[in-house]
């Protein structure tokens, strides 16, 4: 599995995130990959109902229709298209009973949920909430050059031992098929990245040579 999050990249906002997203879509049917995107809120329903492939939220808040200005209420990313949602990514950390009524929010409403973490430790505490994956990223080595999978293999085999390969994605600095392949092999079942894909001039190329490490 391949999900790139879109985050807050000017190439991958408005129009933009449609064509991005547009450029996912035709790989995935293209090669069979499961690719899924991670849009801004403000881009989702728009995104969503131009592509088939997944289209998640970055973020939801553990409110109910009413009184919450401001926030992101599950329901709405539910009505707008969207297959699920980020928590607690490295650049916008929640406080764990937060993170916790946000999963079980999320799951009521249907959305699937991807949690990230720090280290495979503080993934695998996670596993008491049930996420459907957990998505270990070094912060260091967010936005980078060197993936996690030659800077620090040992995080990856490690997470797989204490969070299961079935529920483990790995990102940070992820930019190659190389980068995918050597994270399968140990252990991850998928990749979370970014700025490989939303700062390229490329993207197309840059998506086939990862997807080309997924088998
Ligand atoms: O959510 C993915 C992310 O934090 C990794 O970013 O740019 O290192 O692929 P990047």
């Amino acid at each position: 599995m391949i999900i790139t999050n879109f985050k807050t990249y000017e190439q991958a906002t408005g129009d933009k995130a449609l064509e991005l997203a547009q450029i996912h879509d035709a790989i995935a049917k293209e090669t069979g990959a499961d690719i899924r995107i991670a849009v801004q809120a403000i881009d989702l329903k728009n995104v969503a109902k131009m592509v088939t492939i997944p289209v998640l939220a970055q973020h939801v808040d553990p409110v109910h229709f009413g009184s919450a200005t401001g926030h992101i209420v599950p329901e709405s990313v539910f009505m707008a298209g969207g297959a699920g949602t980020l928590l607690n990514h490295s650049e916008r950390r929640l406080e764990r009973e937060v993170l916790r009524q946000s999963i079980a929010r999320a799951k009521e409403v249907g959305l699937m949920t991807i949690v990230c973490a720090a280290t495979p430790e503080e993934g695998a505490s996670f596993l008491e909430f049930d996420p459907d994956f957990i998505a270990v990223e070094p912060p260091e080595l967010i936005g980078g050059t060197i993936s996690v999978s030659n800077a620090q293999p040992e995080i990856v085999e490690n997470a797989a031992k204490l969070i299961g390969s079935a529920k483990l994605l790995v990102g940070a600095g992820i930019k190659n098929g190389d980068d995918v392949r050597i994270a399968m092999k140990l252990g991850a079942r998928g990749v979370l990245l970014a700025s490989g894909v939303t700062k390229s001039s490329d993207p197309r190329a840059v998506l086939m040579d990862l997807v080309s490490g997924l088998s």
